[in-house]
């Protein structure tokens, strides 16, 4: 039986999306493994999301949390709020209680990636900070490290990601698309993340 794989996100200016999808590529690079990716439900009215010159929605579909226990491994992107994860993607981990309850994701690896406007501006604090959803689930958390190789050392260019998990910078106006090497480490991660599941369920 397959290996499954569940990319959960979101996104509101569409940069985590477009990471979702290269570690969807990661994932699907091993061998007997797949890859579904999901977005989490907005939770602010569309007048707010209009003000903040959100554009629409992507297609993806919502994550229904009653079928997490079906994946065998996860990885979630958020973008930062504050040095945090965005409300979005707490208030979906808030709905995760009764799974909690039951200790229906225990012992399920997962990474984490996310995004941030500017440099310094909480790569590393926004997925370090959510290690605490992962760690009350009894769930494993699956950094990167430094193991996308070269593309970790590189410091001429301006960069997101490091050793907590694959990351982008968006700019201040958001104008920022996903780099070669931010991709790059996204499809890393998706790859790691998919070995670690599929030798936990074998
Ligand atoms: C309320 C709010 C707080 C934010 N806080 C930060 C922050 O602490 N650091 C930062 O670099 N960017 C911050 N940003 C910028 C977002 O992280 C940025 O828009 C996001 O990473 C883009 O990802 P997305 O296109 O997937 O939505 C903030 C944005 C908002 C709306």
């Amino acid at each position: 039986m397959a290996v499954k794989v569940y990319i959960i996100f979101y996104s509101m200016y569409g940069h985590i999306k477009t990471m979702a999808e290269a570690v969807k590529k990661g994932v699907e690079s091993v061998e007997g493994v797949e890859a579904t990716i999901y977005q989490v439900a907005e939770t602010l009215p569309e007048e707010v999301l209009g003000k903040m010159h959100a554009p629409p929605k992507s297609d993806y579909p919502i994550i229904d949390p009653q079928t997490l226990p079906d994946a065998d491994g996860f990885v979630f992107g958020f973008p930062t709020r504050f040095g945090m994860m965005a409300a979005q993607m707490k208030a979906f981990f808030d709905t995760t209680g009764g799974l909690w309850q039951k200790g229906a994701l225990h012992g399920k690896p997962a990474s984490m990636f996310t995004s941030t406007a500017t440099q310094g501006g909480g790569q590393e604090t926004t997925i370090m900070t959510a290690v605490t959803q992962l760690a009350h689930h009894g769930m494993i958390y699956v950094p990167t490290g430094f193991g996308a190789g070269s593309i970790m050392f590189g410091v001429q260019e301006p960069r997101g990601g490091s050793a907590w998990g694959a990351g982008t910078l968006a700019a201040p106006d958001g104008s920022r698309t996903p780099s070669e090497v931010e991709l790059a480490q996204a499809e890393f991660m998706g790859k790691n993340l998919a070995g670690v599941a599929k030798k936990l369920k074998a």
